[in-house]
């Protein structure tokens, strides 16, 4: 009776808690609401499984700006390239900071990384830092360089997809693999055999992390599920996948610390653990920053890549007559040679491929939210410091005042009359802008490239036999991902 008493008073508690919360006015004057926000959820519902299809029918209902309820938590978001480009590259520092968001705090120990990290002088170092390592690993040319180590994975790739000996198969866990052997390859120096322990746990890990984090935004919106048994066990699986992928990135610190090369940085952890002994450009630099920020590569870096790359496979599967003109150009262009960064600038027509691509299906179709570092106004609306922003990419790549007939996949879109790549599209932000642009864009246009030209030189991409066509509707979680598919990959 009396459990039965304690339970009644705290469901009339929260009930009312909620209710207040609901018809509290709001002291901002903030963007509207559109309609379907009830009490408790807000849109949640209403925003359904495809957020980013619903927020961008809102646009057309809404207009450029409005504010979303999800949960206790609202959000603004900004629709359009005129919205969303002065929020993110021609006012960038007003909006370049983070919401608070209880599981990306908790996975980056509190801020110590650069994705999660508040506006403030220590993101601006550690990103500079770390962009600067990137382009100095990059630059190296030769045995050893970026494009070496992605050109060796490519080609392990491909061996691995003459395996299957044009049987049916998934792709998506073979490309996982060798996108996430780059990053190993960049911060550790070393790539992994595919069937090796340590990796294949630490592939497991980032894996789960990545799926269930998503999920575990319901903890920030509703801060009183993390303490309820049995539902926040997401959280419980969360922390300790991502103590395996700590202790593994751990090992690697102490093993780069004993053989550091100081003349000759071999990779990303040598450029970090060289910044800690030094601490000339980012103050107060760790080892435990350190980790955090590898962390980011391997978190940042995986799904993103390998959801591009499997949907630039999936449309090749939709569209036999493209994925001809695309063969058709690596034979005139590469032949049977391994393809390599300098064919870049000879294949519109594949770099074209990957530009429609990545408009047509953003893998991070919200980037990461955005919070704003002063009251700003945009539009008659004034948005106070803190505000949560979702600047909505999707609604830039699906704008028909810019891309015609936005659904359809044509890479013909991103060349010129002389059939040339156009060079920065307006209403094109797959990587977002501005002082928050994505870290890794140059690494991700180099493996997409690689990787994307190596597999279509050597196979024919084709639905297996009988089975119907994969479907172009993505599934939304921590990135846009398409929904598990097999296809042939059919030797040339
Ligand atoms: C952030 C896209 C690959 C590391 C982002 C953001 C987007 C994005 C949209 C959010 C930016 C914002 O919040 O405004 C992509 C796409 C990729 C890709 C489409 C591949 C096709 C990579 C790779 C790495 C990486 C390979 C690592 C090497 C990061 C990091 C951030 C980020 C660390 C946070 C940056 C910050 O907070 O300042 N990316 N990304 N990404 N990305 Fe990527």
């Amino acid at each position: 009776h009396i459990s039965g008493l304690t339970l009644q008073s705290f469901l009339v508690f929260f009930t009312v808690f909620f209710m207040a919360c609901f018809v509290l006015k709001r002291s901002e004057n903030l963007p509207p609401y559109p309609a379907g926000r009830v009490p408790v959820l807000g849109h949640l519902l209403a925003l359904g499984r495809a957020p980013h299809l619903k927020l961008t029918a809102w646009r057309r209902q809404y207009g450029d700006v409005f504010t979303v309820r999800m949960g206790m938590e609202d959000a603004v978001v900004l629709n359009g390239y005129t919205a969303v480009k002065d929020a993110l590259v021609d006012r960038s520092e007003l909006f370049a900071s983070r919401p608070p968001n209880y599981m990306f705090d908790a996975v980056f120990g509190n801020q110590k990384d650069i994705g999660s990290a508040r506006w403030g002088t220590e993101f601006k170092q550690r990103k500079r830092f770390a962009l600067t390592a990137l382009k100095n690993l990059g630059m190296k040319v030769g045995p050893g360089s970026i494009e070496e180590k992605i050109r060796e994975e490519a080609s392990c790739l491909r061996n691995r997809m003459t395996e299957y000996e044009e049987e049916p198969f998934d792709v998506s866990n073979d490309i996982t693999v060798a996108v996430a052997n780059v990053i190993c390859s960049m911060t550790f120096g070393k790539r992994y055999d595919y069937g090796d322990e340590t990796f294949r746990e630490l592939g497991k890990a980032i894996a789960s992390v990545m799926a269930e984090i998503g999920a575990g935004q319901i903890f920030s919106a509703f801060p009183v599920l993390r303490f309820v048994p049995g539902i926040n066990r997401t959280c419980k699986e969360v922390f300790k996948q991502n103590s395996k992928i700590h202790r593994v990135v751990w090992d690697e610190i102490t093993s780069h610390r004993e053989n550091l090369d100081r003349e000759n940085p071999r990779d990303f952890l040598d450029f970090c653990l060289l910044e800690v002994e030094q601490q000339g450009k980012v103050e107060g630099l760790t080892e435990e920053n350190v980790m955090y920020m590898a962390t980011d590569l391997f978190l940042g870096g995986t799904d993103t890549t390998t959801n591009t790359l499997l949907w630039s496979l999936l449309y090749m599967t939709l569209h036999p007559d493209i994925q001809n003109k695309v063969q058709e150009e690596l034979d005139a262009v590469v032949g049977d040679s391994l393809p390599a960064l300098s064919h870049r600038s000879q294949l519109p027509y594949v770099n074209a491929c990957l530009l429609e691509v990545m408009r047509i299906r953003p893998v991070g179709p919200f980037t990461i939210p955005h919070a704003t570092t002063e009251t700003v106004k945009v539009r008659e609306y004034d948005i106070p410091k803190g505000t949560k922003v979702l600047p909505n990419l999707y609604s830039l790549h699906m704008d028909p005042a810019y891309w015609p007939d936005p659904d359809r996949f044509d890479p013909g879109r991103f060349l010129d009359a002389e059939g040339n790549v156009i060079n920065k599209p307006e209403s094109f932000m797959p990587f977002s802008g501005g002082r928050r642009v994505c870290l890794g864009e140059q690494l991700a246009r180099m493996e997409l490239f690689l990787f994307f030209s190596t597999l279509l030189q050597s196979f024919t991409f084709r639905t297996p036999e009988g089975a119907p066509p994969p479907t172009t509707d993505g599934v939304l979680g921590l990135t846009l991902a398409p929904q598990p598919f097999k296809l042939c990959a059919i030797l040339r």
